[in-house]
C-alpha cells in the first residue's frame, strides 16, 4: 500500500506532491462511501482518537468528528472551555493524561503557532493539526485544493487569488504551500496592512487591486477578516474594507469570464462577499465543507495505517 512520507500532519510545508495526490486519491474513495445510503465503513474499528479543541470551531471539529465516526473509530472530545486547562494544567500534561487512556491519535486546534509540532515531538500518538494560531491549517488547504480539482479537473496551471486578511491567516499559508506544490499560480490580494512583508519569499504574486486580481484568476478564495486576532486597527472600518475588497454580484457580472468563488468559513456576509455571491452557483463554499469530511477521512486513514501495534 502507498503511504505518506510523514508520521503526523503538522503542516502542508512537510508534505510532498505525492503525499497530497495520495490523500486526494484516498479521499475519492471515501467520497464515494459518504454518498452511499449506509455511510459507514469499519476501517478504524481498533483506533481511538482524541479531538482537542483549545480554540472555537464549527466546521473543522464537526468534520473531523464525522470523518472519524464514518470510519468506526472510537472518539473522545475535549474543548478548552470545559477542560482542566482552565485550572492551569500544561498542554503536555493534558495530552499525556488523555494518552494514558490508550488514545492512538490526537486532532488538535490550538491558538499558539507551533503547538501541533511541539506535541508531535513529545507524545506517543499520531498528531493532526486542526489549526495552530496564525501558522497552518493543513486539512483546510487540502480540502480547498481538492475542491478546485473537483470543479476544474486539476489544480496544475490554475490561477488562484487569495483575498483579504493574509497576515493573520493560517488558511492562506497552508493554501500557498498546497497550491504551489500542485503546480498552481498563487496571487495574494488585500490592503497593504494585511499582507505580511515576507510574502514575496513565498513565491506568490501580490496585487492590491481586487478588480485586477479577479481579471487574472480562475479561482478567488475570499478569506475572513479575523477581528479576534487584530489587536490594532488594520483598516478604517469594515465598511471601508468591503467597499475595496468585498466581492459583489455586480463585480462578478462585469468580469469577462466565470470564476470560482471559495471561502473557508465562517463568512461575514456583506464584508468578504455579498449574500448573492455566497449563494451563487459560482460559489463552491458548501462543496468545500462536504469535501472536508472525505479529505479528513483520507488523512486519518493514511496516518492510522502507520500506527505500529506492539
Ligand atoms: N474553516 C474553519 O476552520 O472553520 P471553523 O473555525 O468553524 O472550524
Amino acid at each position: 500500500m502507498d503511504s505518506l512520507s510523514v508520521e503526523h500532519l503538522v503542516g502542508i510545508e512537510d508534505l510532498t506532491k505525492n503525499d497530497i495526490e495520495l490523500i486526494f486519491k484516498t479521499a475519492d474513495a471515501f467520497k464515494e462511501v459518504i454518498n452511499r445510503p449506509i455511510k459507514k465503513v469499519p476501517s478504524l474499528r481498533d483506533i481511538t482518537i482524541a479531538n482537542l479543541f483549545f480554540e472555537n470551531s464549527t466546521r473543522t471539529r464537526l468534520s473531523f468528528e464525522l470523518a472519524e465516526k464514518r470510519m468506526s473509530a472510537d472518539i473522545v472530545n475535549l474543548s478548552a472551555a470545559s477542560s482542566s486547562v482552565k485550572k492551569g494544567e500544561t498542554l503536555i500534561d493534558t495530552v499525556n493524561n488523555i494518552l494514558s487512556m490508550k488514545v492512538d491519535m490526537v486532532v488538535m486546534r490550538h491558538p499558539n503557532p507551533g503547538a501541533a509540532k511541539f506535541l508531535s515531538e513529545r507524545v506517543n500518538a499520531k498528531v493532526i493539526n486542526a489549526g495552530d494560531g496564525t501558522h497552518e491549517h493543513p486539512t483546510q488547504a487540502l480540502l480547498d485544493a481538492y475542491s478546485i480539482r473537483e470543479r476544474l479537473g486539476s489544480v496544475e496551471g490554475k490561477k488562484v487569488v487569495i483575498v483579504g486578511d493574509i497576515i493573520h491567516s493560517r488558511v492562506a499559508l497552508s493554501n500557498i504551500y498546497c497550491l504551489q506544490k500542485l503546480g498552481a499560480e498563487v496571487m495574494i490580494c488585500g490592503p497593504t496592512t494585511l499582507i505580511p512583508k515576507y510574502i514575496h519569499e513565498l513565491g506568490v504574486k501580490v496585487q492590491y487591486n481586487l478588480q485586477k486580481a479577479l481579471e487574472w484568476c480562475d479561482v478567488a478564495n475570499m478569506l475572513r477578516i479575523q477581528l479576534e486576532r487584530q489587536e490594532i486597527k488594520y483598516f478604517p472600518s469594515l465598511r471601508e474594507y468591503s467597499m475595496q475588497y468585498g466581492l459583489t454580484k455586480e463585480i462578478m457580472d462585469n468580469l469577462q469570464k466565470e470564476i470560482i468563488v471559495m471561502h473557508p468559513g465562517p463568512i461575514n456576509r456583506g464584508v468578504e462577499m455579498t449574500s448573492d455571491v455566497a449563494d451563487s452557483k459560482q460559489a463552491i463554499i458548501l462543496n468545500q465543507v462536504e469535501n472536508g469530511v472525505a479529505v479528513r477521512m483520507a488523512v486519518i486513514y493514511l496516518l492510522a495505517s502507520k500506527i505500529k501495534r506492539q
